[in-house]
């Protein structure tokens, strides 16, 4: 089995729900508790054993590129004060050297041609692809559990994050049908993306987690338009699939839309109970906030 090495971050898109605070900084850079919402997905991918992290960025979106790097001289001032928990912070938090590669998305042509603008950086090796809007609080690393998964799904077959919602709103998402049980994971039977409303084929959505082949390039390659005028990866997903195996996986965990704005708060909320230094304090806060509150 080809091991997972490698993960892709859409990280160009605009931010719009967030503004104005998304007007000078990327959406990307937001804050859950005291790190941005791409740090707390890149940490996931790591904890996963992946060795190279693949941004494809775009306009206005450089200071992520600084995020990843050394800051030299902010380090030299923090050891030359003795402050070595706030050194340990930033060390744990550094991928190491040559271990992250960036790249721009140049048109806003939709999440598969993201993905595909990364084909050079990923080569001829299965891949993972995390959506940085995402966020998963969870015991064990979300594509960790996925990686376990792909593992008992055999060679050549891709992999899905599933999750399930409620019925009116499956719209808003790619949503997957579920079809015969294989070890932890089910067979995907059908894909589609933003379905109209009373035509989706389950409650099941992909939850912006996947587990690809290289072969989707190939797809991604025809860059044919689909749901809001845009490249899929969804549509190139169906298209693979009729020649290899898609797997749908239900982890362990609970997820967080930071790309909107209930959710970017819950997240910050869910996260912060979850840190032992502030959960006790953090809680009584939240009650008199709430016991204020009408
Ligand atoms: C993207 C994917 C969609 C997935 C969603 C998860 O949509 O295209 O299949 O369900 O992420 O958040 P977007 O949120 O970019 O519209």
């Amino acid at each position: 089995m080809q091991r997972i090495r490698k993960a892709v971050f859409p990280v160009a898109g605009l931010g719009t729900r967030f503004l104005p605070a998304t007007k000078a900084m990327p959406k990307e850079m937001l804050t859950v508790v005291d790190r941005p919402v791409i740090q707390h997905v890149v940490d996931e991918a790591r904890a996963a054993g992946i060795e190279h992290l693949i941004f494809v960025t775009g306009r206005g979106k450089a200071v992520i590129e600084d995020h990843f790097d050394r800051a030299y001289e902010l380090e030299a001032t923090l050891a030359a004060r003795g402050k070595k928990a706030e050194l340990e912070i930033l060390n744990a938090a550094q991928p190491g050297a040559g271990e992250t590669s960036f790249t721009r998305q140049q048109s806003p042509l939709g999440l598969g041609h993201a993905v595909w603008c990364a084909r050079d950086l990923v080569g001829n090796e299965p891949f993972a692809v995390l959506l940085p809007d995402v966020l998963v609080l969870a015991k064990k690393s979300c594509l960790a559990q996925m990686i376990d998964a792909h593992r008992e799904t055999g060679e050549k077959t891709n992999l899905i994050a599933v999750e399930e919602v409620a019925p009116d709103q499956t719209h808003q998402y790619g949503v997957v049908g579920m079809g015969a049980r294989k070890g932890p994971a089910f067979e995907v039977t059908s894909m589609v993306e933003k379905p109209a409303k009373g035509t989706a084929p389950s409650n099941n959505i992909v939850t912006g987690r996947y587990i690809l082949q290289p072969e989707i390039f190939e797809v991604l390659e025809k860059q044919e338009r689909g749901a809001g005028g845009e490249i899929q990866l969804t549509d190139a997903m169906v298209a693979l699939a009729k020649t290899q195996k898609f797997y749908g996986f239900n982890f362990e965990g609970t997820t967080y839309d930071c790309g909107s704005k209930l959710g970017f708060l819950a997240a910050n909320v869910a996260f912060g109970l979850a840190r032992e230094d502030i959960a006790e304090s953090f809680r009584s806060e939240l009650k008199r906030i709430t016991a204020g509150s009408k």
